[in-house]
């Protein structure tokens, strides 16, 4: 008998009690799934009467079989369909060999599965024990045109998180034609939320919105082909009296890297349906007799301690559950890129020098950034051609990986595995091989074309390419992504399938790295895209860090960290120190803020060392001690947001140890001046018993003055930041 998932058989209720919520789904008498509750946990009891309809039209009141009207349109679905009287948005839509888009969905049966059950070919959370959660597969199938859809709801039992996803099964005779295939829908019976988004572009990713809901659509896509700068795929609705630390918050992300969707359709009943996954317009599949279509998985999450209850969940369920490999509850090597230092122009002696000082400093690992393949001296040639530039590395990827490990520092390098240069090798010799229409125009975007993912062809050339690399002696691979997708098309699959071609690249792109990833388990990756643009959960399930934004700038960051928090754990979130000014903003800010901004995340340096004041060198090996020795903390302690720095003017956050006994809190100001209101800090997540000493300033709190009076912030020395070390006596 399972103990997270409650069946009544007779009465055909399902109920998933994960972590401190409750999801309850019914049968309603139509044979449909009815969607009855997902919020703070309930007891086991009869909740029956939550199969309630709002009074509807006559005109929407269709379906009279068994007897009385009811509309599907005012009804909470689990998994609602295109083609029949529910005009909202919906999960599903096929087109039939007769031209006809109808089907109806009737409940046929469940399993439950012990732990999580994995989707063929996608990123999905997982159990590192099987007891730690349970899966229930719902079946519902229209048997007059041998559709059968699966669903699956994992439930967790330490984790307020339900993680769905969808199989649709052709059991005809002949292909049927997926016109639309979410992952999920989760109908809530209200209107009464605030919903946050976030919009972001090149340099300033995942900058939050909030708007209250209105009635109609409104949401997040990409029709880009990856996840995108433009907007992430975390949808968060909040009651409007919730706030960082109380009050239900509802989080939905889609676990997917490629074109999507997250709509929220406010209807006039006052409810609202929020949709989630590929995005449709991006999407046709023909799913051929006997084929299965798995979607995406989504995690929802509740939680009833506001924001930061939410993003906590999800910070555990990513970085516990969906990283995997070595690094994923570690400490990440203190890096140094080379990007910001050196952009194209280097060779080996540029390398072997930097490695050198590097070393001085105590960093661990030094990546060398684009620049080492084919002729690459510029943004405007080579991908493709992944073999050494030999006037810049004579002794090739092997000889420099040497060199730098002689200095005992591990070797990192730069790849854009999924592009090509029109100037390259490899499009002279495959121009076949880029994603395009057959003979239509090809738009270029930082002077280069995508490749064509969805072939296998294309996937094992990747392969072989940098698993010949790796063995050359690299231990850590940056793994870029510069463009967007524009004309798709694949000159491999026949017309009917072209349809099928942007989610075959994601497939494509997935499948290449389980199999880098199976194969080199001890190399560390890093996932990139212009900086953030492709920060989603899909890639953590390859690579457990991601670089969050070309801008460096510690300012600039504090708002795209904040954006970052609310779904992902900081661990998985690059960040480094660079020089000043400022690249991208021309800013000046102390080492110390840059510092203090960059250990929010896995931490590191981009700029070139050789090049540091003898002040910048020594504070800089302080700096990195400090940073090796809050190491587990910043992994895998819990992540508190005290301010917003879009709100308030000014950011605060804070770092708890896994045994809770410490607290590092930092408060950057943003634009400082030297009157003016000084903010108080409510410092969050302590026991209000205990007591606290912070040993700087000499001072000796209770947890209860400290959540609930506050301190006055200190006024930053730097006019940057001030940090608190909190240490439970
Ligand atoms: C992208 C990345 C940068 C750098 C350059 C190299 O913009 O985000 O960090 O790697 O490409 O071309």
């Amino acid at each position: 008998m399972s103990n997270l998932i409650k069946i009544d058989e007779e009465n055909r209720r399902f109920k998933l009690d994960s972590g401190d919520t409750s999801y309850l789904i019914m049968v309603n008498d139509q044979d449909m799934l009815y969607h009855a509750y997902f919020g703070r946990k309930l007891p086991d009891g009869d909740y029956s009467y939550l199969i309630d309809t709002p009074p509807h039209s006559s005109i929407e009141a269709i379906d009279d079989r068994n007897g009385f009207w009811i509309s599907d349109n005012a009804m909470r679905l689990e998994y609602p369909v295109f083609g029949r009287a529910d005009k909202k948005e919906t999960a599903l839509e096929i087109k039939f060999p007769d031209g006809s888009n109808v089907i109806t969905l009737a409940y046929k049966s469940y399993k439950v599965h012990e732990g999580t059950v994995g989707i063929k070919g996608l990123p999905a959370a997982y159990a590192n024990e099987k007891s730690e959660a349970e899966t229930l597969e719902l079946v519902v199938a229209d048997d007059s045109v041998s559709i059968e859809v699966h669903l699956f709801y994992t439930v967790w039992r330490d984790l307020s998180v339900i993680c769905r996803h969808a199989e649709i099964v052709n059991n005809g005779k002949n292909s049927v034609v997926l016109k639309r295939a979410l992952s999920a829908v989760l109908d809530l019976p209200e209107r009464d939320y605030i919903m946050t988004t976030n919009c972001g572009a090149w340099a300033s990713e995942r900058r939050i919105e909030r708007h209250e809901l209105f009635s109609g659509v409104q949401g997040l896509y990409s029709k880009r082909g990856n996840s995108s700068h433009i907007h992430n795929p975390f949808v968060v609705l909040q009651r409007k009296t919730a706030d960082e630390n109380q009050g239900d918050v509802y989080g939905a992300v889609l676990a997917y890297s490629g074109s999507y969707e997250m709509l929220a359709d406010v209807d006039a009943y006052g409810m609202t349906r929020l949709t989630m996954g590929i995005n449709h317009d991006c999407f046709e599949w023909v799913l051929e007799a006997g084929e299965t279509f798995a979607t995406p998985e989504a995690n929802l999450v509740f939680s009833h301690n506001g924001l930061n209850g939410m993003s906590q969940e999800f910070h555990k369920l990513y970085r516990d559950h969906m990283c995997r490999g070595k690094y994923k509850n570690e400490r990440r090597p203190v890096l140094l890129n080379t990007w910001e230092g050196c952009y194209f122009n280097f060779n080996e002696d540029t390398i072997v020098n930097i490695a050198k000082s590097a070393a001085d400093l105590g960093i661990e690992l030094l990546v060398v950034d684009d620049g080492w393949f084919g002729h690459r001296n510029g943004d405007n040639s080579s991908l493709g051609d992944w073999y050494p530039n030999e006037e810049k590395l004579p002794s090739g990827v092997k000889g420099l990986a040497e060199k730098v490990h002689a200095e005992g520092l591990k070797f990192g390098i730069w790849f854009e595995p999924e592009m090509i240069s029109r100037e390259s090798d490899l499009y002279r010799a495959h121009p076949e091989w880029t994603l395009c229409a057959k003979g239509r125009p090809i738009s270029q975007g930082r002077n280069q074309y995508l490749l064509d993912m969805s072939r296998k062809d294309v996937q094992d050339y990747l392969y072989d390419c940098i698993a010949k690399t790796i063995n050359d002696g690299v231990d850590y691979i940056k793994w870029d992504y510069n463009r967007n997708f524009a004309e798709v098309g694949s000159q491999l699959l026949p017309p009917e399938k072209q349809g099928e071609v942007s989610h075959r690249f994601i497939l494509g792109l997935y499948s290449l790295l389980e199999r880098l990833n199976k194969d080199f388990p001890d190399v560390l990756f890093e996932s990139c895209s212009g900086g953030g643009g492709r920060f989603d959960a899909g890639m953590l399930y390859y690579m457990p860090q991601t670089w969050a934004s070309d801008d460096t700038d510690a300012i600039k960051r504090l708002e795209i960290q904040y954006g970052t928090s609310i779904v992902y754990p900081l661990s998985c979130m690059s960040a480094h120190i660079s020089v000043c000014p400022n690249h991208q903003t021309g800013r000046t800010v102390s080492y110390k803020t840059r510092q203090d901004v960059a250990y929010t995340g896995s931490f590191g340096f981009e700029l070139d060392p050789t090049k540091m004041s003898e002040e910048e060198r020594n504070l800089s090996k302080a700096t990195i001690q400090e940073y090796i020795s809050y190491g587990d903390m910043f992994v895998n302690g819990t992540y508190y947001r005290i301010a917003n720095p879009k709100d308030d003017g000014y950011a605060a956050w804070m770092f708890l140890s896994t045994d809770e006994s410490e607290a590092r809190v930092t408060y950057a100001t943003i634009d400082h001046s030297i009157e003016g209101p000084v903010p108080r800090l409510r410092i969050p997540g302590l026991l209000p018993e205990a007591t606290y000493v912070d040993e700087e300033r000499g001072r000796t709190y209770t947890g209860a003055y400290l959540m609930y009076a506050g301190i006055l912030a200190d006024i930053p020395g730097d006019r940057g930041t001030v940090v608190y070390k909190l240490k439970r006596k």
